[in-house]
């Protein structure tokens, strides 16, 4: 098997793991281009950075996804996300996250991908959705996907809109990018905490590849980190 399992006790210690490796990537000056996430998983992640002295001043960083149709002051925006727990207290050099608002919502995700070709990513955080998706490329999502439009499915819709605040509803779209755009990172780094995420894990470590459970495309990827709080066996 090609992932680097690490097991912690905490969220917390899945933290400083996640902090080590940002860590040592910085100081060998391997890490030029980051790639982010959103969701609760990644707040004691950013926590963790953001009580450091860690330096990203010279760091583009590219996030994964935004929802369609809300703009970056919506507090359900995951630009607003991203400011509320990082950017605001980490300068970087540049940040990118899709533009849920574009009149031409392709023509953004073309626009994305290339900026992402022209920049390729040193490290990639993923999270994972509880029916296995990657960024919001959903179960059936091709792995050859670049940036593009998604449909969010059921499952996502119900477990991501507890947290949308103002009564507003979830948009049921979103920009993301795809499979492939993730698997082009050279290096993956993927946090999981909670027995909701325990198939998604399962599935992972079961080793077989299979488009139901995006997350299992990683098995692909030569250089993965997992980090979680479940004891898999
Ligand atoms: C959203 C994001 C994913 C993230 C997932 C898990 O659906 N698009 O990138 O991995 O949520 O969120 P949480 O960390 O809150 O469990």
């Amino acid at each position: 098997e090609n992932l680097k399992w690490i097991t912690v006790k905490s969220p917390e210690e899945g933290a400083k793991e996640v902090y080590k490796i940002i860590e040592e990537e910085l100081r060998n000056n391997r890490l030029h281009v980051l790639g982010l996430a959103t969701g609760s998983t990644m707040i004691p992640v950013y926590q963790e950075w953001t009580n450091s002295n860690l330096d990203f001043s010279q760091v583009t960083a590219f996030n994964l996804d935004e929802y369609v149709g809300i703009d970056a002051n919506n507090p359900n925006s995951y630009a607003y996300f991203m400011k509320q727990h990082l950017f605001n207290k980490k300068p970087f050099k540049e940040t990118h996250i899709p533009n849920g608002m574009a009149e031409d919502l392709d023509k953004e995700c073309q626009n994305y991908e290339q900026q992402l070709n022209a920049n390729p990513l040193d490290i990639q955080l993923l999270g994972v959705g509880e029916n296995g998706h990657i960024a919001f490329n959903e179960p059936g999502t091709s792995p050859d996907s670049v940036t593009h439009v998604a449909t969010l499915t059921d499952s996502t819709l119900g477990v991501n809109s507890q947290y949308f605040e103002n009564d507003e509803k979830i948009p049921n779209t979103a920009l993301t990018m795809g499979i492939s755009s993730i698997m082009k990172s050279k290096k993956l780094i993927m946090v999981a905490f909670g027995e909701k995420k325990r198939a998604a894990m399962e599935k992972l470590k079961q080793g077989e590849v299979t488009p139901d459970w995006p997350i299992t495309k990683l098995l692909r990827h030569e250089d993965v980190v997992v980090i979680t709080d479940l004891q898999i066996d």
